[in-house]
């Protein structure tokens, strides 16, 4: 993991699900979406690849045996860490070039479900490490790509949107690297709703950092990029789109 992404989730990590306490509804709209479309059956081999603290496989677990643990897969120890102690899930410390590359070895040979949710940015090679982990599905299995548009329409300072975009890869080519991978792709979009206070929006952004493109800006950097959402949107209530590409691709 590039050094600076690390240490990024390495202090993100204790307070990662803090910044869904204003948003339950959302946690349980995007938990129920991934169970739905990734139709995890009892038995079945299942890993969360940058799967972080956990928060988003909580759908996946009604599914999930104690016999076949979902694996959750992540570069950071300190988000793993947070992940709660539950027998039908198994932390597993690697970045998903690890996985797709077999220097790390998971417990199951073959995957029915893969889930990779807003992680497949940090990966370098997009393309290359799609198409190997594609390989890793059994016959029926399921690789489940969430993630951002890099166009936001989120109310953020434009340097962060512009750097954001810079560095973010389209759902089409995601979308394509999966086909070269051999599997029958759709790409479908879901839109949630945000309505959140100005102000504990302005925390996620200033002292949360809560999006990684935030720590590459400098404190002063920060305190401008704040000024200038504050003079853009003096609403008290902020209300925007949250659109995510949902990439689901099949092994026949
Ligand atoms: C935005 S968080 C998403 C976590 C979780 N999937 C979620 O939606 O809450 C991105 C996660 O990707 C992990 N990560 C960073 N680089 C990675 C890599 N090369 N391979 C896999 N995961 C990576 C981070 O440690 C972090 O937990």
């Amino acid at each position: 993991m590039h050094e600076s992404i690390a240490e990024h989730y390495e202090n993100l990590a204790r307070d990662y699900d803090g910044n869904w306490e204003h948003s339950a509804e959302y946690v349980m709209w995007m938990n129920g979406l991934i169970a739905g479309t990734l139709d995890v059956r009892p038995g079945e081999r299942v890993a969360d690849i940058g799967g972080g603290t956990g928060i988003f496989q909580r759908g996946l677990l009604p599914a999930v045996s104690t016999d076949t643990p979902l694996l959750c897969v992540d570069p950071s120890p300190h988000m793993l860490e947070q992940v709660p102690e539950d027998p039908r899930v198994r932390t597993v410390q690697a970045g998903a070039e690890d996985v797709a590359t077999g220097r790390v070895r998971l417990p199951y040979e073959r995957l029915d479900a893969l889930l990779v949710k807003e992680t497949v940015h940090h990966v370098v090679d997009v393309a290359g490490t799609v198409r190997s982990l594609a390989d890793l599905l059994a016959p029926g299995g399921r690789l489940l790509i969430i993630s951002l548009p890099p166009k936001l329409d989120y109310p953020l300072f434009q340097a962060a949107l512009h750097r954001f975009a810079e560095n973010h890869p389209e759902p089409d080519a995601i979308a394509d690297a999966m086909r070269a991978g051999n599997l029958d792709t759709t790409l479908q979009y879901h839109d949630y709703q945000v309505t959140v206070d100005r102000e504990h929006y302005v925390r996620l952004v200033r002292d949360n950092k809560w999006m990684s493109v935030l720590s590459t800006f400098t404190e002063e950097e920060l305190d401008a990029g704040v000024a200038e959402m504050r003079a853009n949107h003096p609403e008290e209530t902020l209300r925007f789109t949250d659109r995510f590409a949902f990439v689901l691709g099949k092994r026949n």
